[in-house]
Formats: C-alpha cells, sequence, structure tokens
C-alpha cells in the first residue's frame, strides 16, 4: 500500500509534516476504478467501521443507502441522483452510495446538530478502513438532494450528507480526458499553522 503504483500514484503520496498511519496518508478520492467487485465480507467490514465510529449521545445518526453493480436497477438509482459531472466518472466505481443524518436526538426530538458531523466521521473512519485494504472511497457534494429523498425514500427526519464512490482505484488512464489531469495532481492542503490556533482563533499553536 505504501509503494506507488499505477492506482496509488507517487503524486497522491501526502507531503506531511508528522508521520501518519498508511491508511490515513494513502486515503485519497480517486475517480478511476477497477471493474472488479467489491466482495460482501468486504462491504460488511467497511461499514462495520462507519458503525464504531463516536457520535454526540451515541445517537449514531448515519445512514446508508448502498447500491452495488450487480444490482443494476439499484445501482441506476444511486448514479441518477448525482450531479451529470461526477456521474461520469462514478458510473465506472463498482460501489455507489449515500450518506445521511438524522436531524433529532431519538431520546428526546430535540435538534441535533451534530448529525451531519457525526455522519462525516463515519465516512470518514469507513474511508480509512476501505484505504488499510486497498479501497478508496470518493465522497461527493454534487447530488440532488430533494431527487435522492423521492428516489431513495428517504424519510424527513434524515438529510441526505454525501454521495460516495467505492471500489478499488484503478489506472487514471481509464478515464475520461477531461479528468485525468486531476486523477495525477497532487492533494494540497493548507499549513498546520492555518488551521491550527492556541486558545486564540487566529493565533497559530506551535507544534
Ligand atoms: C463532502 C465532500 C464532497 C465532495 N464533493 C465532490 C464532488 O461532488 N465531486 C468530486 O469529484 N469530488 C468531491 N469531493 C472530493 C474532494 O474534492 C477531495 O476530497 C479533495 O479534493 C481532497 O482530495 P483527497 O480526498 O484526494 O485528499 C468531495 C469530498 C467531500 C469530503
Amino acid at each position: 500500500m505504501s509503494e506507488a503504483s499505477d492506482v496509488f500514484p507517487a503524486i497522491k503520496a501526502p507531503d506531511t509534516t508528522a508521520p501518519l498511519l498508511e491508511a490515513i496518508a494513502h486515503r485519497w478520492s480517486p475517480r478511476a476504478f477497477l471493474d472488479k467487485a467489491v466482495p460482501a465480507d468486504v462491504l460488511k467490514t467497511l461499514f462495520e467501521a462507519a458503525r464504531w465510529a463516536a457520535s454526540c449521545f451515541n445517537e449514531q445518526p448515519w445512514r446508508y443507502c448502498v447500491a452495488l453493480k450487480a444490482d443494476a436497477e439499484g445501482f441506476e438509482k444511486l448514479l441518477s441522483i448525482l450531479a451529470p459531472k461526477n456521474q461520469e466518472w462514478a458510473k465506472g466505481a463498482p460501489v455507489l452510495l449515500l450518506s445521511m443524518g438524522r436531524k433529532t436526538f431519538t431520546h428526546n426530538n430535540a435538534v441535533n446538530r451534530h448529525g451531519l458531523h457525526d455522519t462525516g466521521a463515519a465516512s470518514a473512519t469507513l474511508a480509512i478502513q476501505a484505504a488499510s485494504m486497498g479501497l478508496q472511497l470518493h465522497q461527493m457534494a454534487g447530488f440532488d438532494a430533494d431527487k435522492a429523498r423521492l428516489v431513495l425514500k428517504i424519510p424527513a427526519e434524515f438529510e441526505p450528507a454525501a454521495a460516495g464512490a467505492l471500489g478499488y482505484p484503478g489506472p487514471a488512464s481509464t478515464l475520461p480526458e477531461t479528468f485525468q489531469k486531476g486523477e495525477l495532481a497532487p492533494r494540497p492542503r493548507k499549513p498546520l499553522g492555518e488551521i491550527l490556533f492556541n486558545a486564540a482563533f487566529g493565533s497559530a499553536l506551535k507544534v
């Protein structure tokens, strides 16, 4: 996993300022996927990882609609909610999904301001587990939430969070030309000093 390859181009290796777990360093968002199904036990492991994320009041607000390519009807439904630009590449992934978060707490019906936060944490956990197993999750904000509600029959108390394309990354050369440059571009990040403050916002914590 740590070695550069045609599915993990060296350019995607992060320029870290501290050593990281390999699965964190090697998680990225590919658009090219191998035409290779994700076995059921692998899929189970990934969602089991999501299941163990932390959440406010242990609400576990996350839910996932998932379709494998073998389920042509389900796959088409999930593909149809994506923005056209995302459809162009995501149709090549073996698994499509949509995450959603419950908007209120089950125990008192109060608004859960952290429902989407915790759903994101569950998806991040899934993504890292996936990277550790040679798969990648590419999340997408580019989808039609209203259409998702209709097509996937999402109850009103849930908020669609992010769509995702999941599978084994493939060579950039398999992508339509418009996506190839991005697939082989570096993964820029803000410096730590820009995101990490001491007790005064904007004042960098020295690490
Ligand atoms: C919530 C969310 C929404 C995103 N939406 C899209 C999208 O609609 N289309 C797309 O191609 N990539 C999308 N991305 C992928 C980001 O562009 C990508 O994570 C970012 O550029 C960092 O690259 P990396 O994940 O390879 O480190 C999204 C990522 C997240 C987490």
